[in-house]
């Protein structure tokens, strides 16, 4: 659904040149999870940038349904940015003095019709929760109210960087498995950025960058297992540390 051919994205400050993105190729598929993992400046919001259309790639083509959007005029581009993706941030920007529905219904414009607001506050399992204001909302709850707000604008593409970032990890899994099952209703793509490996067991593709290059992709079954194994890993060494504690 999405294509990234031969991608490369660089920054020139003064006279120094920063490339941020190497000729890259990667695919993002419709009903799917895709997890975009990689250290710090490895250039995965740079290509969650450019998925999204806030920013033009350097070289390379990016198609959207065939369509390159890096040939896109302006006004082009703003369109694509505001009927085709919805976007999650790492500290879910709620506005504080509306509930949870009026937060969902005001980004989506569906002030006339309340119930289609709390519609998308159901997918992510946070009806009871409508009339609560952000403060009154925990941290998981919080950022489940701003999913519920990206798919209100009804986004064929749901771009979240580093959703989890603020979330403990029971918390960060609650809002994985509402990707998950966003995901898994077919109609849209989801991108995930994220640091940490054990948030990505639930992803259908794992894309691995490393220096703004392509490092390894896993799709499938093996993204799972793959995954699993390093939770597996990761929990053993958790429960020797709590052996090891008081
Ligand atoms: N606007 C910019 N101007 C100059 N350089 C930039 C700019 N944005 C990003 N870079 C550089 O591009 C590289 C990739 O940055 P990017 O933000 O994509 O990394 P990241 O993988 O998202 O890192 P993090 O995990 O820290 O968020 C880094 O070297 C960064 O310094
Ligand atoms: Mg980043």
């Amino acid at each position: 659904m999405i294509r990234f051919k031969n991608v490369s994205k660089k920054y020139q400050i003064g006279s120094q040149k920063v490339v941020a993105l190497q000729k890259i190729d990667l695919t993002i598929e419709q009903g799917q999870l895709t997890a975009i993992l990689g250290p710090s400046g490895s250039g995965k919001s740079t290509a969650l940038n450019l998925l999204g259309g806030m920013d033009r790639a350097t070289e390379g083509a990016i198609e959207f349904e065939g369509e390159d959007i890096s040939a896109f005029s302006d006004r082009a581009l703003t369109d694509y940015r505001r009927n085709v993706v919805g976007f999650v941030f790492q500290f879910y920007n709620l506005i504080p003095n509306l509930t949870a529905r009026e937060n969902v219904g005001i980004a989506a414009q569906l002030t006339g019709n309340q119930n289609e607001a709390v519609h998308f506050l159901e997918k992510v399992g946070l009806e009871q929760r409508k009339n609560n204001f952000p403060h009154q909302l925990s941290g998981g709850e919080m950022q489940r109210v701003a999913i519920a707000r990206a798919l209100a604008k009804k986004p064929r593409l749901l771009l979240c960087d580093e959703p989890t970032g603020a979330l403990d990890s029971h918390t960060g899994q609650q809002v994985m498995q509402a990707l998950q099952e966003i995901a898994g209703a077919g109609e849209v793509a989801v991108v995930l950025v994220t640091h940490n490996e054990d948030l990505i067991s639930g992803a259908s593709k794992v894309i691995r960058l490393f220096d703004g290059q392509v490092q390894e992709v896993v799709s499938g079954t093996a993204a799972r297992e793959d995954s699993a194994r390093e939770n597996t890993a990761s929990k053993s060494t958790d429960r020797k540390l709590e052996e090891a504690g008081p």
